[in-house]
């Protein structure tokens, strides 16, 4: 699914998170909370380590299963690495003891070592130290080439570049650091406040530095470009932490490692340790008698410089062509939903179907993950939303109204559209547990095609034709990209669409609330994220006026 993909990670693949804003007055402040992350990360791969991650069990359908927790075991020290024909990964193996990360701070990287074999690992205010130094350091420095842009573009490109850049031994070493890191930091600048500005529908959510939710997610699905802080990452790496001076965080991460799942419930806990402790804004101590930390170097030639001037340019089109808004849902949430004895999930997955059929009058395609960690080495299959159950509603929901002598009545009957959410429901209910219990198909169907790639299929010994058929291509067409990224505390997690002409939908629910992550791309003419976003609103509201009748 990821290591033959060729689009580039920024916006096509790596979902971005934001995290409750902080606030900062002082770069002390800023060094600090971002050093106590660091420390929670370490705090975290020591039990990775031993081994010692408490074992998840299922808490629903078929509770108390087991789950499988390899995911969670690869999210430290593991990078992406570009292939001409196909990606591979570093994963993590700690034989040395030593542990290391990067800094991206100004597009300087900085590798800071937090854990030696002969001295132990650094203390917090150690790494606070060692964290001022680079906030004193970068922005005394002229602009370094943006090396990072690199990982921003399509994969061969970037294998190709980097092919060439290994030509040294020098750039060798920096990549070999990278990818070897424990996660990468990107101590940010705030984007400005008129960054993709637009007026946020729904509730307002979190603010850092006057920005709204949607410039602060943007921040960390691909930095806001070559003038911001796009040239301020390393799209490769699995964990990147992000932190601007205005209080903004959040992460970046790259997604072919781990299901969102497992990256949530870690940076989670790293966010809230990190958020408990008390401010201290004294200067650290015990910091005067380690070295400063190493700053890249790379040794360019005229053509890698060509290279990175050409990625500028994809990169900030890339960006520029991304058509995105946090709609945060204030109408009710999750409460509403189970009172009406539905699956919340299934509940706004068909309130995605609605959406879409009204702008569109036809259903689509339509992924959402389902973890499969019931199975060893599960990632997730894919519940098809869009089922003629679904149509069959969405069809009477969206039925116009009709107005005879100033009465208006629906053409449906309410009670007809109550008969037929409920058999929606019901499908899609069962779609649901279907997948996650295992009897899902798109796994499966790819687990066969990737088996008889294997096999070289020659003319003799062609591809079976189901892997060939125009309806198979139709069918992974995923024209809504959708999944359920439910946190415990107020992030979100967002991401772009899989097809040019696609949404992606994210939804977070809450009790009362749902935030949604809707994007679409500005070059195509048939999508707007704006348009969904009000599509989705006025679905939910007719819902939630039909259910109520119900209740
Ligand atoms: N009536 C009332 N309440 C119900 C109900 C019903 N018929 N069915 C479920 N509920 C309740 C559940 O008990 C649960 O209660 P809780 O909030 O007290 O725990 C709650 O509603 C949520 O259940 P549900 O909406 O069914 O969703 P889920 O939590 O089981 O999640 C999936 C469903 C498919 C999202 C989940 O199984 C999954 O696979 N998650 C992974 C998605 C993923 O990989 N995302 C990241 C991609 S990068």
């Amino acid at each position: 699914m990821y290591m033959c993909n060729q689009l580039p990670l920024p916006v096509n693949s790596n979902p971005g998170m934001v995290f409750p804003p902080r606030r900062f007055t002082t770069i002390l402040d800023v060094s600090r909370f971002t050093a106590r992350l660091i420390d929670g990360a370490l705090n975290h791969k020591a039990i990775l380590d031993k081994k010692e991650l408490p074992l998840e069990k299922a808490t629903s359908r078929e509770p108390g299963q087991p789950l499988c927790m390899t995911q969670y075991y690869r999210l430290l020290g593991s990078c992406r690495l570009p292939g001409k024909q196909k990606d591979s990964q570093h994963t993590a193996a700690n034989e040395s003891g030593s542990e290391h990360i990067v800094v991206i701070c100004r597009s300087q990287l900085y590798c800071v070592p937090v854990q030696a074999a002969d001295r132990g690992r650094l203390s917090e205010d150690e790494i606070c130290a060692q964290l001022l130094h680079i906030l004193d350091d970068a922005p005394c420095l002229a602009s370094p080439p943006p090396i990072g842009l690199l990982t921003a573009i399509k994969r061969s490109s970037w294998a190709e570049a980097k092919d060439a850049l290994c030509r040294d031994d020098q750039n060798r070493r920096n990549f070999e650091l990278i990818a070897k890191s424990l996660l990468v930091v990107c101590l940010d600048e705030a984007l400005p406040t008129s960054f993709n500005c637009r007026l946020q529908r729904g509730g307002k959510g979190h603010t850092a530095g006057g920005r709204d939710e949607t410039n602060l997610v943007l921040q960390m699905i691909h930095g806001g470009g070559t003038a911001y802080n796009s040239c301020n990452r390393w799209f490769d790496k699995t964990i990147q932490l992000i932190v601007s001076g205005d209080g903004a965080c959040g992460l970046c991460y790259e997604h072919s490692s781990a299901e969102g799942v497992a990256v949530i419930q870690l940076v989670e806990k790293l966010y809230k340790d990190a958020a408990s402790g008390n401010q201290i804004s004294e200067v650290p101590q015990a910091s005067s008698h380690l070295p400063p930390p190493e700053r890249m170097e790379w040794i360019l030639e005229l053509d890698d410089h060509k290279r990175i001037e050409s990625a500028a340019q994809a990169v900030d089109n890339l960006i520029k062509d991304l058509d995105f808004q946090v709609f945060r849902y204030v109408g009710y949430g999750k409460t509403f939903m189970k009172s009406c004895n539905v699956s919340p999930d299934v509940y706004i997955q068909l309130a995605l179907q609605l959406a879409y059929y009204k702008l569109y009058g036809k259903l689509t395609a339509t992924y959402e993950s389902a973890s499969t960690r019931r199975f060893k080495l599960g990632r997730v299959d894919c519940i098809r939303s869009g089922s003629p159950e679904a149509l069959a509603w969405a069809a009477a929901m969206a039925q116009p109204k009709e107005d005879e002598k100033k009465v208006t009545f629906h053409l449906v009957s309410n009670e007809v559209k109550l008969k037929l959410w409920e058999e929606a429901v019901r499908a899609q209910t069962k779609e649901m547990i279907d997948n996650i219990l295992g009897q899902g198909i798109d796994i499966h169907l790819l687990g066969l095609r990737e088996a008889s790639k294997d096999t070289s299929p020659t003319a003799a010994h062609p591809l079976p034709e189901i892997f060939t058929d125009p309806s198979y291509r139709l069918a992974n067409k995923f024209l809504l990209s959708t999944s359920q990224v439910a946190t415990s505390d107020d992030s979100f997690m967002g991401y772009g669409p899989v097809e040019p002409e696609g949404y992606g939908a994210s939804y977070n629910p809450k009790p009362d609330q749902v935030i949604f992550c809707l994007s679409a791309f500005w070059s195509s003419e048939s999508t707007s994220s704006s348009r969904f976003a009000q599509s989705l609103e006025e679905s939910l509201n007719a819902m939630q006026t039909l259910l109520a009748r119900k209740a």
